[in-house]
């Protein structure tokens, strides 16, 4: 891109300020500059200006989850239905590792934090131990795809290979980068990071599997005959991956995806709730769950939006193929960003100072044609690791890895 049809773009979408230093740089730092606004899509930041029409929604009804107590009457059958489908090589992990993790505060990649007290247990590690749980039962390793962004790559795969992955064989671990986008102020406008660089951020974690297929994996995939992907967060060291019953059930219930659900401690719980929107099945984020759907009961007498979901899936692979091309809705997301001050400074900001702009995987569901929600016990499968301390922090996650008998 020439720097005339860069301005052209930039004046388009009223991004002039990204020039502001360019007359500064040397050659190399221009081309950089340039390359990177004409590969930035401009055209979505204009929508933090009228967010209210990003969040429309459909009729939302109740969608009837498997509790504990069925599957714990079916659990031998689809125990051995999931474990055969991972004998047989059907199923893959899939890893979401891409996030900033800025909540956390630590400026290595989330899935390096040291959760251990007396020894060292890392968060990437606490997850291979829980997939390698299902590995040794199975007598085979399954393929893991770990999604990073070009932010936490290096440091991410380097961690790995210093690790020696952990024990897991390395020709079953795959990587790739996830897309960015560009951040910017309270009124859209693009912040530059360095005087040659716009501002950018991973574009969320919906993003994965068309990721997955720029990267050039998909041949992979077929190759290996994976017919599953076991989506999940790096930050919920207690999440069991690759689950054969959770894998078994959702087979066996015919569904092209499953989420892990878990019981709403309360009904205003700030976790996002399955549901059915216009007959599909979708996740109604907690801040659009009206009072009236928030108190709603089903005809047991029970609440009727009581599942909230933690970021645990199976995907079907031939559905997500089918789903590749269709649009997901924009989220724009307040944090901290990053960027240069007005005297071209790099400034850090301690509290948010503007948008992020994101895709994620829990709109995915919407697009899927059949959703099984399985329950899950919160207290074994969910301890995320968000915040530093307090709620969903490193401190309630060791507690609970404690409770399950996980020595720190
Ligand atoms: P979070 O919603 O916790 O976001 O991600 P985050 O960016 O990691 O953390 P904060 O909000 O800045 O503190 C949930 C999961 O999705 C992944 C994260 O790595 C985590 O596993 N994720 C998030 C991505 O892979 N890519 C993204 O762009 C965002």
């Amino acid at each position: 891109m020439t720097l005339e049809e860069a301005k052209a773009k930039l004046e388009k979408y009223g991004q002039m300020q990204v020039l502001k230093y360019y007359d500064e740089l040397d050659d190399a730092q221009k081309a950089a500059l340039l390359a990177q606004i004409d590969a930035t899509d401009m055209s979505i930041q204009a929508n933090c200006k009228h967010q209210e029409e990003l969040g429309k929604r459909g009729v939302i009804t109740p969608l009837d989850c498997m509790e504990i107590s069925e599957i714990e009457e079916n659990k031998a059958e689809f125990d051995k239905v999931g474990l055969d489908a991972i004998k047989q090589g059907k199923v893959a992990a899939l890893l979401l590792a891409g996030g900033m993790g800025t909540r956390l505060g630590s400026d290595n990649p989330k899935g390096m934090y040291n959760v251990g007290k007396t020894r060292e247990l890392y968060i990437f590690e606490c997850l291979f131990n829980n997939m390698k749980d299902v590995t040794d039962r199975a007598g085979a390793p399954i393929h893991i795809y770990i999604m990073t962004s070009e932010k936490n790559n290096d440091a991410t795969v380097a961690f790995f290979k210093e690790k020696n992955f952990f024990g897991y064989p390395e020709d079953h671990v795959h990587f790739f980068m996830q897309e960015m986008a560009a951040a910017t102020d309270y009124e859209g406008r693009i912040y530059l990071e360095e005087k040659g660089r716009m501002a950018t951020s991973p574009n969320g974690n919906g993003g994965w599997f068309i990721s997955l297929v720029n990267a050039g994996l998909l041949d992979s995939v077929h190759e290996y005959g994976i017919e599953w992907f076991n989506v999940f967060a790096v930050d919920n060291v207690l999440q069991r991956i690759a689950d054969p019953v959770f894998v078994g059930a959702t087979i066996a219930r015919n569904c092209t995806v499953g989420a892990k659900v878990v019981r709403k401690a309360a009904p205003d719980e700030k976790v996002g709730v399955i549901c059915l929107e216009d007959g599909k099945p979708s996740i109604v984020e907690y801040y659009d769950l009206t009072e009236e759907l928030m108190n709603a009961k089903n005809e047991k007498g029970d609440p009727a939006y009581n599942f909230g979901v933690i970021l645990n899936y199976l995907f079907k692979t031939e559905q997500l193929e089918r789903i590749l091309n269709g649009a997901l809705p924009l989220h724009i997301v307040e944090k901290k960003i990053p960027c240069l001050d007005e005297n071209g400074n790099l400034f850090k900001p301690e509290s948010p100072n503007g948008y992020k702009y994101e895709n994620l995987v829990l709109d995915m569901i919407h697009q899927c044609d059949s959703c099984l929600p399985f329950e899950v016990a919160r207290e074994k499968e969910f301890a995320p690791i968000k915040n530093k301390t307090g709620v969903d922090s490193v401190e309630s996650a060791q507690a609970l890895l404690e409770k399950n008998g996980v020595v720190l």
